[in-house]
């Protein structure tokens, strides 16, 4: 439903989630801003994932490794040589497209049986890399450029997604490095430092969330696909042989994670990799509805040894493990979970959203309702004096110091209730407080919950302990 994702879109936009990147400037393509709300949900999720994993499990650590790697990890990782994506350009309109995205498009027009032979046909020819092929695939379906309409293609090239730079002034001996397209390698680099330093017994984890760049041709599909995102990723290391449970045992762990933000379990399903990586030995998503369909969120990979053999190959450093429960060296084989973390962002925002009708009695009313799980919402409590005066914001302010310290709390005393209610409504807080004229009689207040708009009498100094219950469900 293109209309309900272009809504989200505009709510993202008029309630401060995200911004496209110096807008002022006409944007800046596949980049996006996260505003005053966005980046403390954003942040949510990512304390969220960052808990389940480092401190829910005590064989998972976590660490922060930097975006500026050594040249040679990305041979070693094989991104040099294979992260690449075939591309053509049009002659005349000068734009250049994935080639892949170009003929699904292209696929859609036509009825479903010949998209799916041409699909079929362009499958086949992406996997044996052949991009003569392809370029003829595209000429005898007479595929045309969405902006001019013409039919003149170049021939079909691969391009490396990977942005490169230069370490240290020109004058020096420049050297050319990557941002990394992956934050996994910064795990599989560190692998020995953290085995050692931390004593870690195999099996163990470690985790780390930061950002990753890829030079994408985008469609356009807002955040699902950026240039410069944030990943959230963990390697599991394993003794060989025991892969296959692992693999299992994450696939279901993490199946849980997202169904414990409260989804309804039929948005989400598994999907399998048709296509193996070479080194892999299983390879699924998790994927979630989004109005724009079934769509990746994270990746669920047995990489094997692949990654740390690699890095043993081209750094000549041993990377492995003596198990002293069965008396062998090896080299560990690896489970990976890899979600994207503004991926996750946007599944959160739209299975948050909705437009609610409200209409009783003949009465027109809607709002927009972002219901997002408590503990995931930007704001938690917004507090509101019934007025302006009669000592009620002394006492509004006085609840606020306390809760603050504790969770996110926001403060309004302009306009009228209902008003006040709608626009907490739209940026998802749980719980709205107003101190009127009986609290300073009864020291009770109203709290108006969010979802089913219900309001009741409780005591002032109960306020704090229900939120705090509520966020920690
Ligand atoms: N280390 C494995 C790896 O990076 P991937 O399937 O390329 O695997 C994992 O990426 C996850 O990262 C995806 O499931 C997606 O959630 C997120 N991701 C990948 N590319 C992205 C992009 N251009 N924009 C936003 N998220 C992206």
């Amino acid at each position: 439903d293109q209309n309900k994702f272009q809504a989200i879109i505009s709510h993202c936009k008029e309630y401060g989630f995200v911004f496209q990147s110096s807008e002022i400037y006409d944007g800046l393509s596949a980049v996006y801003d996260y505003g005053q709300n966005g980046a403390q949900l954003k942040k949510n999720i990512r304390d969220y994932w960052w808990k389940s994993m480092t401190q829910m499990h005590d064989n998972i650590v976590g660490i922060d490794a930097a975006i500026f790697m050594h040249p040679t990890t990305w041979k070693a990782s094989g991104h040099v040589d294979g992260f690449s994506d075939p591309m053509i350009d049009n002659k005349d309109s000068k734009k250049r497209y994935r080639v892949d995205h170009l003929i699904e498009a292209h696929a859609e027009t036509l009825d479903a049986a010949a998209g799916e032979e041409l699909i079929a046909k362009m499958n086949a020819l992406l996997a044996a890399d052949d991009l003569a092929g392809l370029k003829a695939l595209i000429e005898a379906y007479k595929i045309k450029c969405a902006v001019s309409g013409t039919v003149n293609w170049t021939d079909v090239r691969q391009f490396n997604l990977m942005f490169s730079t230069q370490l240290g002034s020109v004058t020096d001996e420049a050297s050319e490095i990557y941002l990394r397209p992956e934050t996994a390698q910064g795990i599989f680099v560190n692998f020995l430092n953290v085995q050692k330093t931390g004593r870690m017994k195999i099996p163990f984890g470690i985790a780390q969330i930061g950002k990753a760049f890829r030079n994408e041709i985008v469609a356009r599909q807002f955040i699902f696909r950026m240039r410069e995102f944030e990943q959230m990723e963990m390697q599991f290391f394993v003794r060989p042989g025991t892969q296959k449970e692992w693999f299992q045992y994450w696939k279901e762990e993490r199946m849980k994670w997202h169904l414990s933000l409260g989804a309804d379990p039929a948005k989400y399903k598994f999907h399998e990799h048709e296509k193996l990586a070479f080194y892999a030995d299983a390879a699924e998503d998790i994927e979630f509805e989004f109005p724009i369909g079934f769509k990746e969120v994270e990746g669920i990979h047995s990489r094997t040894d692949h990654d740390l053999g690699r890095h043993q190959e081209f750094s000549k450093k041993k990377m492995q493990y003596f198990d002293t429960e069965i008396n062998q060296n090896y080299i560990p084989y690896v489970i990976e979970t890899s979600i994207g973390l503004d991926r996750m962002f946007l599944l959160t925002v739209c299975n948050a959203y909705e437009e609610e009708d409200l209409t009783k009695d003949g009465k027109e009313d809607s709002r927009v309702v972002m219901r997002f799980p408590a503990k995931l919402a930007p704001t938690k409590l917004a507090i509101f004096p019934l007025t302006k005066k009669d000592g009620l914001p002394e006492i509004a302010k006085e609840l606020m110091d306390i809760c603050k310290p504790h969770f996110h709390t926001f403060y309004e005393e302009k306009d009228a209730i209902g008003k006040r209610y709608r626009r907490q409504d739209a940026i998802g807080t749980p719980f709205c407080v107003t101190i009127d004229h009986q609290t300073k009689e009864d020291n009770t207040v109203t709290i108006r919950y969010r979802d089913s708009m219900e309001q009741e009498r409780i005591p002032l100094d109960k306020v704090k302990e229900l939120v705090l219950n509520k966020i920690n469900e």
